[in-house]
């Protein structure tokens, strides 16, 4: 059977010093939650990549970035390159968040440009997909998961595996979670989607959005979803412990 993956997205909610603390002070709890049954990624800000890397170096622990470039190397300031996550030591990286998507206003194509990046240096991309609750209210959840797909398809026939993080926008850090049978839907979906397009490629589909310890045992029963993405409640071990012993 293959692992559960539960990735910690902590955004940019802790410091530099806060991020490395956290990470120091429950290594060896994290690394016994990474067992056969579980698979850990933790994905701390940018600046805290190189700690998190070096203390999690030799255990089944793995370390993910939040972002990357779009492009190889050039004139692009501010941005860091795939490669360098690749020296680094990580071996995922969240794109397309729908954060990223409002505020730094990136669109599918951009996204896709990402996942090329990332695929090329062999680190796998964990890639946010999602409905905002207008599109939601409107039922137009298949088109805009569509449009968000369609692009990454062709990009990621290349690819060997990838993680696809299903994120309806409106559950991100709200405390509201869709309907267990809306979700089935879009998960059967989803399998459906990867499954014809991309036989070959190994990919995982995930779940975020207020995922906490009420609801992590309920939503880990959907079919076809093989982990979660987990924010708010991945920034203090014991309720991190407690979805990851739900499940
Ligand atoms: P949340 O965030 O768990 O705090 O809702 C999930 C995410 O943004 O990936």
């Amino acid at each position: 059977m293959k692992p559960f993956i539960f990735a910690a997205n902590w955004k940019m909610q802790l410091s530099f010093d806060q991020a490395r603390s956290y990470a120091q002070e429950n290594k060896q709890k994290f690394v016994e939650l990474a067992t056969e049954k579980n698979k850990i990624i933790l994905c701390p800000p940018s600046e805290a990549l190189q700690e998190l890397c070096d203390l999690f170096k030799g255990t089944p622990v793995a370390v993910g970035a939040q972002d990357i470039s779009a492009y190889k190397s050039g004139a692009y300031t501010g941005q860091m390159q795939a490669q360098s996550l690749k020296e680094l030591g990580c071996t995922y990286c969240i794109i397309g968040h729908s954060e990223r998507r409002n505020y730094n206003h990136e669109t599918n194509q951009d996204i896709a440009h990402k996942a090329q990046q990332l695929i090329a240096v062999g680190i796998t991309p964990i890639i946010c997909i999602g409905e905002n609750r207008d599109q939601y209210e409107k039922k137009q959840t298949h088109t805009v998961l569509s449009e968000q797909l369609v692009p990454l398809f062709d990009t990621l026939a290349t690819a060997k595996q990838a993680l696809i993080a299903y994120e309806p926008v409106w559950a991100i850090g709200t405390g509201l979670v869709p309907e267990i049978s809306y979700l089935e839907e879009i998960f059967t979906w989803l399998n459906h989607q990867h499954t014809s397009r991309l036989p070959e490629v190994n990919i995982e589909l995930l779940y975020g959005g207020s995922v906490n310890n009420t609801n992590a045992a309920k939503l880990a029963s959907i079919r076809h979803l093989q982990g979660f993405l987990i924010g708010g409640a991945s920034l203090d071990f014991q309720s991190f412990k407690n979805i990851v012993s739900l499940v």
